[in-house]
């Protein structure tokens, strides 16, 4: 007997009770599995904050899944002051350096994050060498030069810039900051001339939380109108969205995102996350500047998320991902604060140490159930259904 034979008989015997031993067609290809990036191409980018372990090798699954779901990105922290200019005169560009050639490597639409905030900058910054407050010149010199070195060497690669972060206070008047106090309310407008200055074609954009909340949103709209009558080059408005399962509301959020589209400006959910865990402060929002001691009662999921919150959270962000693409012409992008739950760091603020659920991503960057939601949300809208 031939080989051949021989081969097709013991073919006949192990498979005479299925269809035969005609050769099959190849299996069906399974289809790719869904990215937050596909789900929302032409509705708007969907991007993340970065921490340095992302982009600098050391966190290589976080990497790959950040390069698969996501098309914009922003940095958590290398480009804060602090990170980048540490102290009179020196500039450490080494892991802002990372984070940009990261970004662009993956073709994604590169965010620079934040040149003028109160948070993470530090104190010599508005103080002379006797540790008194610097005068108006100063401060403002030290702000051109910072912004000009750190927007100039970026010029043409990072795309938008939060410019001005967190101005607002809670009542809608300004923040009493060390850059209001020394500067004036001019701050603002002179921080947007210098960075236009320093790259004109980047978008600048103005950063806030809790811009929901009506006495505050108040206050940043009327801000802005002032920028915009007042020629002030900036393109768009960033709404963090730390947001928590009750706050804001569908409606709070959809009449914000409608109150800044009417300036003409670009919106954007830049920071987006949902705090699962019970309240630690009485405020809503991010301030930085609060904290509270650990309890046993403020993390009541350290050994995992019931199912019941886990159902929560995924309608919550179907919620929220529904008032963005009600709005898509006017949002132009949608960032999470991180990637992973165990990225988050709403794992330590307010509250240092606890565990919570923020993110799509579990701790083992496994889709959670609220990243199939926020995949059907935009499925829906495809289907009509
Ligand atoms: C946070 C970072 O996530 C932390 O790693 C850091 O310790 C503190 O700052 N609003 C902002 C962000 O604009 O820059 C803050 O990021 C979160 C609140």
């Amino acid at each position: 007997m031939t080989a051949a034979r021989l081969a097709r008989r013991a073919c006949l015997a192990a498979l005479a009770a299925t269809a035969g031993c005609a050769p099959r067609p190849p299996a069906p290809v399974p289809p790719a599995p869904p990215t937050l990036a596909a789900a929302y191409r032409g509705a708007f980018l969907v991007g993340a904050a970065l921490n340095e372990g992302q982009f600098s090798g050391r966190d290589s699954a976080g990497a790959a899944l950040v390069a698969a779901q996501f098309n914009s990105v922003t940095p958590e922290n290398v480009l804060k002051w602090e990170s980048v200019h540490p102290r009179p005169g020196v500039y450490d560009f080494d892991a802002a350096d990372r984070y940009v050639a990261f970004g662009e490597r993956h073709r994604m639409f590169v965010v620079g994050h934040a040149l003028v905030w109160h948070g993470q900058t530090p104190r010599w910054v508005f103080q002379d060498s006797a540790g008194n407050p610097v005068s108006r010149d100063t401060l403002i010199a030290r702000m051109r030069d910072h912004i000009h070195a750190v927007v100039g060497r970026y010029r043409g690669r990072v795309n938008g810039w939060d410019v001005v972060n967190e101005a607002v206070a809670d009542d809608g008047t300004l923040r009493r900051s060390p850059w209001q106090a020394v500067i004036g309310d001019d701050f603002i407008a002179l921080a947007f001339r210098f960075a236009h200055e320093a790259d004109p074609a980047a978008q600048l954009y103005y950063n806030d939380y809790s811009l929901e909340n009506p006495a505050k949103r108040a206050g940043a709209v009327a801000l802005l109108q002032r920028l915009l009558a007042a020629g002030v080059p900036v393109a768009g408005v960033g709404l963090q969205d730390h947001d928590r399962l009750d706050w804001p509301t569908a409606a709070a959020e959809d009449s914000t995102i409608a109150a800044f589209a009417a300036l003409g400006l670009r919106v954007m959910i830049t920071e987006l996350d949902v705090d699962v865990l019970p309240r630690a402060v009485p405020q809503t929002g991010a301030d930085v500047g609060l904290s509270a001691a650990a309890r046993p009662e403020l993390d009541p999921y350290a050994s995992g998320l019931p199912d019941s919150v886990q159902q929560a959270l995924a309608r919550r962000y179907a919620e929220l991902f529904g008032v963005f693409l009600r709005h898509r012409g006017q949002v132009a992008r949608v960032t999470f604060w991180g990637v992973t739950d165990r990225d988050s760091w709403r794992n330590n603020w307010p509250v240092r140490g606890r565990t919570n659920y923020p993110l799509l991503f579990d701790r083992a960057g496994r889709p959670k159930p609220a990243f199939d939601a926020v995949i059907a949300a935009a499925d829906a809208l495809r289907t009509g259904s």
